[in-house]
This record gives structure tokens, sequence and C-alpha cells, in this order.
């Protein structure tokens, strides 16, 4: 009794232990309110499938609403110890300050996840317009920036030891710029997850991984660095209990789905990396574990940006004979010059299949594989059954994880010994 009791004066251990009931409630809610959602139209075909049995949508929802409900509950306790102590100042000791800092941390991070998950349901049901909703993580991060700035407001980066000749200096002051960076991640890492997207299991197996990421690195800077101990620590708080929500929904979105997050999952996901990124004042570290993201959005740029076609649907198709998911493709007959250069530069570094069609031995090009990374994969690998696909995002992701830590851990020496 006395151990349990110490354990909940860790603020460490109650987190672990709310994250673990959000897992849970969240693991029993999804199956009792799915019929709400359909009967009101929050459902979505599964487009994998044969005959695209209609699934529940927008369960981001309900996983969010799980993770706030968890955090508000926690708000109090790491301000426990600060609560005692004030009331021994009370008997006549100097007065304590309480740690308004600390306290915006918590409020800042929960708002700027709050208007995500708003934005991202209106989405669901609305479906906002792209050039509209790019806009909105932006205004989602001035509050997380505010409370950037009263924190460590530090806008200086350090030079890499190779550029610093270049840079005439070791730190390099950006100045707003730093604000921008912080801003774009919010807006880099919502959309990435939400295009990273389309196959059972693969935008909560995309979150986990790099989840239980941002916790290890968490771990390993709570022993190496005590200088960060409260950075790491407001990380670990913001994040735990995502690990436990999205491990729930992952059982019921995993092959073959009995649910979908929809964009207030992705939304909500993306918005959990730049809050503890920026709270945590390790926003490269973030985009570091995020590789596959900033892979398959750079890879999707000439679609996005419509030099080349982009379909409504992107992700991989059923071949409903052998039961296994094959690339889809753009047609390349209508491009523009500038589009055709773009296909040719990805053809030459072995990023992409161009069908070719041989009429009055005049060879044109036909299609080519949408560009994603899960179409990517079955072009390199072959086709492959669905859940193989998500197994394989979930490698990759682990994989570029992996490297993450060599180049956060061993390779920076290189470029910052001192
Ligand atoms: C993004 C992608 C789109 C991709 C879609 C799939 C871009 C620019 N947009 O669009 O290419 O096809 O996500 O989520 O890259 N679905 C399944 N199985 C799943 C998950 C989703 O069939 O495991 C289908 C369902 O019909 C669901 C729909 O995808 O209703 C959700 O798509 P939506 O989130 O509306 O697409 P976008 O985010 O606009
Ligand atoms: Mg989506």
């Amino acid at each position: 009794v006395a151990l349990i009791a110490a354990g909940f004066h860790n603020p460490l251990v109650v987190s672990l232990a709310l994250s673990a009931s959000a897992g849970l409630a969240t693991y029993t809610a999804i199956p009792a309110v799915k019929n709400v959602f359909v009967s009101h139209g929050r459902a979505g075909k599964d487009l994998l499938k044969t005959g695209t049995p209609i699934i529940p949508e927008s369960m981001g929802a309900i996983v969010g609403v799980i993770y706030i409900i968890a955090m508000f509950l926690f708000i109090p306790v790491p301000f426990i110890s600060w609560f005692r102590q004030s009331q021994f100042a009370l008997g006549g000791e100097e007065e304590l300050v309480f740690p308004h800092t600390k306290f915006a941390q918590f409020l800042g991070g929960l708002l700027a996840l709050m208007s995500m998950l708003f934005l991202g349901f209106a989405d669901d049901v609305l479906d906002i317009r792209w050039r509209v909703k790019i806009w909105l993580p932006l205004i989602a991060s001035v509050p997380l920036l505010m409370v950037y700035s009263v924190t460590y407001g530090g806008t200086d980066v350090v030079v890499p030891i190779p550029l610093r000749a270049l840079f005439g200096g070791k730190l390099v002051h950006l100045g707003i710029f730093y604000y921008a960076f912080m801003a774009a991640l919010a807006i880099f890492s919502t959309n990435a997850i939400n295009i990273l997207a389309g196959v059972n299991g693969v935008e909560a197996g995309q979150s986990l991984v790099i989840a239980l990421s941002i916790a290890a690195n968490d771990i390993l800077q709570l022993q190496r660095n005590p200088a960060r101990i409260e950075a790491h620590l407001t990380s670990l708080y913001f994040v735990l209990p995502f690990i436990g929500v999205t491990i729930a929904f992952l059982c019921h979105n995993w092959y073959p789905a009995r649910a979908f997050g929809g964009d207030t999952y992705c939304y909500f996901a993306g918005m959990i990396f730049a809050v503890v990124g920026i709270l945590g004042n390790f926003s490269k570290t973030v985009l570091l574990f995020m590789l596959p993201q900033i892979f398959n959005f750079v890879y999707s740029c000439p679609q996005l940006f419509h030099f080349v076609e982009c379909p409504r649907h992107r992700m991989p198709r059923l071949d409903p004979k052998t039961g296994l998911l094959n690339h889809t493709s753009f047609p390349v007959a209508n491009t523009s010059t500038l589009g055709r250069l773009m296909v040719k530069v990805l053809q030459r570094l072995g990023l992409l299949r161009v069908r070719y069609e041989t009429v009055d031995k005049k060879r044109t090009a036909i299609d080519a594989n949408n560009l994603t990374l899960m179409n990517l994969l079955l072009v390199k690998f072959g086709p492959m059954k669905e859940r193989n696909l998500a197994l394989a995002v979930m490698a990759t992701q682990f994989a570029c994880s992996c490297l993450a830590f060599v180049i956060r851990y061993l390779l920076v020496q290189f470029v910052y010994n001192d």
C-alpha cells in the first residue's frame, strides 16, 4: 500500500494509470457508439474490400474526447507538490510562486489539440476545401507559439560544424523565422498523417510508432539531460495518454477494420506531435521521427500542386481475383511540360513506374503510379495483402525511427561536437 501511495505521488505513475484507463475507455466506447455514428451519416465505404462495406467513420472524435478527459483529470497532478509546499509556506516561510508557465504549457497544448479536434470533425462532416483548411492548424498553433516564447523564447539555432564558415559563427539567430518554422510544423504534421492514409491500420499504426519513438526519446533524455527534465516530462504527459487511446483505436481499425478514424483522427494525431515538439523545444527531433511522412509529402508534391493529375483517392486498389492490393495510377497523356519533366526525373531516380503503349512503332507513356509511399512500396515489393501493406508502412516507420535515433545520438557528435 505504501508503495502504491508513493507511486501516486509521482505524476508519471498517475499519467501511466490514466493512459491505460483512457485506452480501456476508448476500447469499449468505440463499439458502443458506432451505430449512433452510422445512423447520423458518419460512415465511409471500406474501398479495399469486395462489396465495399459501410464502416463507422470519424472515430477520432471518440479517441480525442477521451484523451482530453484524461488530460483534464491529469492537469492538477503535476502541481500537487506546489499546493503542498504553499500550505507549508503559509506557516510563515517565504511565499512560493505558482509555476504559471508550466500551467500555460498545458492549457496552450490542450487548446491547440481541441481546435484540431473540432476542425477535423468539421472537415469530416463538411468536407472543407483544401485551400481553407490548410491554414487552420497555423491559427491553432498561435497560443502554442505564445507559450513557447514565454517558456523558452530562444530562436538561435546551433550551426553544424561544416557550415559554420558559411554562417560566420556557431549560432544563427532565426527570430521570426523560427516561429514560422514551428507553425509550419503544425501545418505539416496534421496534413502529412492525413495523406499517408486509406489502408486499414495505417493512420493509427504510423502514429503509434511516432508516439512511441517520442516517448523513448523522452525517457532517454530524462536520464541524460538533467537540465531538460521538465520539458521531457511535459512531453511524456501529453504523449502517454495518446499512446493509450491509439492502441485501443488500432484494435478496432486493424484489418479488417470495424472503425475509421477519419480526418478527425489524422489531424488530432498530427497536432499531438506538433504540440510536444514545440512545448518540449525539440521540434527538429520530432521531424526526424516523421521521415516517412516527409518523404510521402515531397513525393506527393507534383500531384498536390497539380503539376500532374491528382485523382480524389490515391490509395491502392484491391484485385478481387487475388485478394491482393495493387498500386493505382494517374494518366500521363495530358500532362504539362513541367509535369512531364517531373515524371522523367522521378523515373530516373527509380521512384516511378510508367506504363507505355506502342502504336505504329511510336512509344507513348499512358500512366504512372500515384505518388504515395504506399503505392511505391507496392511497385517495389509487388502486390500484397492489405494487412501486410499496413505492416510494411509501420516497419518503414520503425526503420526510420531507428535511423533518427542514430542521427540524433551518434552522428550528431560529428556535426556538433562541442
Ligand atoms: C486522403 C488522400 C487520398 C486518400 C484518402 C484515404 C491525398 C491528397 N489525399 O484524402 O488520396 O485516398 O486520404 O484516406 O493524398 N478508407 C478506406 N480504408 C481505410 C481508410 C479510409 O477505404 O482504411 C476510405 C473510406 O472510404 C473513407 C475514406 O477513405 O471514407 C476517407 O477519405 P478522406 O479522409 O475523406 O480522404 P482525404 O483525407 O481527403
Ligand atoms: Mg483523410
